[in-house]
């Protein structure tokens, strides 16, 4: 879906690209386990502060279709770490009544995520707080190609030269996994990186970029809106022409 506001202060949707939890343990010579969970309790508390500050939709980067190419104790500590997040933390989502998504490819995740995934979006489906959307064993190009299987897989795609013909922007977004959720207004990306990773690749064609040094353990509230004050300076013209105004030209 897209985003049609123009120039709001706020962003409705922001998405988050957690990186520099190996740098940051590495720099204080502890295993990249322990940026990890160090990394879980920032994200619980950027939950909290995104929440706090009305955004509706915060989509968190967990783990990318890529990052199985990492050591398999790594993967599954990571693993680990969020299905004990998932059993242990569904009170601060009730409370905070937050809804719990998820996007990315769920075949290729254990059934015990799964179930616990599951679990927590049943739960939570009926808040009607911010939105949280856990971005687990997902890639961007995997999503549109998923949509795009979804999308060809429709009764009404009789033959290939009707599905070619009916295949358009919209029909795509309408076949995404979440596609009632907007596109992003923001992403922010932690421990300095300037790539998208895979991240949202076709809902982030018109978001606003946010990129700080700060390893992610270490990211703040103060942080956090740091991102917004930035964002909330943009000027967003969606390929439109500029406004001229005060010093612009
Ligand atoms: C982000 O931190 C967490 C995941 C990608 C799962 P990293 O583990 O990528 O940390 P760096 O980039 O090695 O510092
Ligand atoms: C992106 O970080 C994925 C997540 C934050 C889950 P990576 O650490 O995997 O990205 P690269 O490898 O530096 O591009
Ligand atoms: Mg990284």
């Amino acid at each position: 879906m897209k985003s049609e506001k123009l120039n709001e202060a706020l962003p409705c949707h922001v998405g988050i690209i957690m990186d520099g939890n190996g740098r940051w343990a590495a720099k204080r010579g502890i295993t990249r386990t322990g940026g990890h969970t160090e990394g879980l309790k920032t994200a619980r508390r950027i939950v909290e502060t995104a929440s706090n500050r009305g955004i509706r939709y915060l989509t968190l980067f967990v783990f990318s279709t890529e990052n199985w190419k990492r050591a398999a104790l790594e993967v599954d500590f990571i693993m680990s770490l969020v299905k004990q997040h998932l059993v242990r933390e569904l009170d601060f989502y009730r409370k905070n009544n937050l809804r719990i998504r998820h996007t990315g490819d769920v075949t290729g995740l254990a059934p015990d995520i799964i179930a616990e995934i599951d679990e927590a979006r049943a739960d939570t489906k009926d808040f009607n707080g911010m939105q949280v959307i856990l971005a687990l064993n997902y890639g961007g190009r995997d999503a549109i190609i998923r949509a795009a299987r979804r999308f060809l897989l429709q009764p009404l795609n009789n033959s290939c030269a009707e599905a070619a013909s009916a295949l358009n922007e919209d029909e795509l977004s309408r076949n995404m996994d979440n596609p009632d959720v907007p596109d992003p207004d923001l992403i922010i990306r932690t421990a300095g990186e300037f790539r998208t990773s895979n991240f949202l690749l076709w809902e982030a064609a018109y978001a606003e970029y946010f990129i700080t040094d700060k390893f992610w353990p270490d990211f703040s509230t103060e942080d956090f809106d740091a991102a917004l004050a930035a964002y909330a300076a943009r000027e967003r013209r969606f390929g439109a022409n500029a406004k001229i105004g005060a010093g612009r030209r």
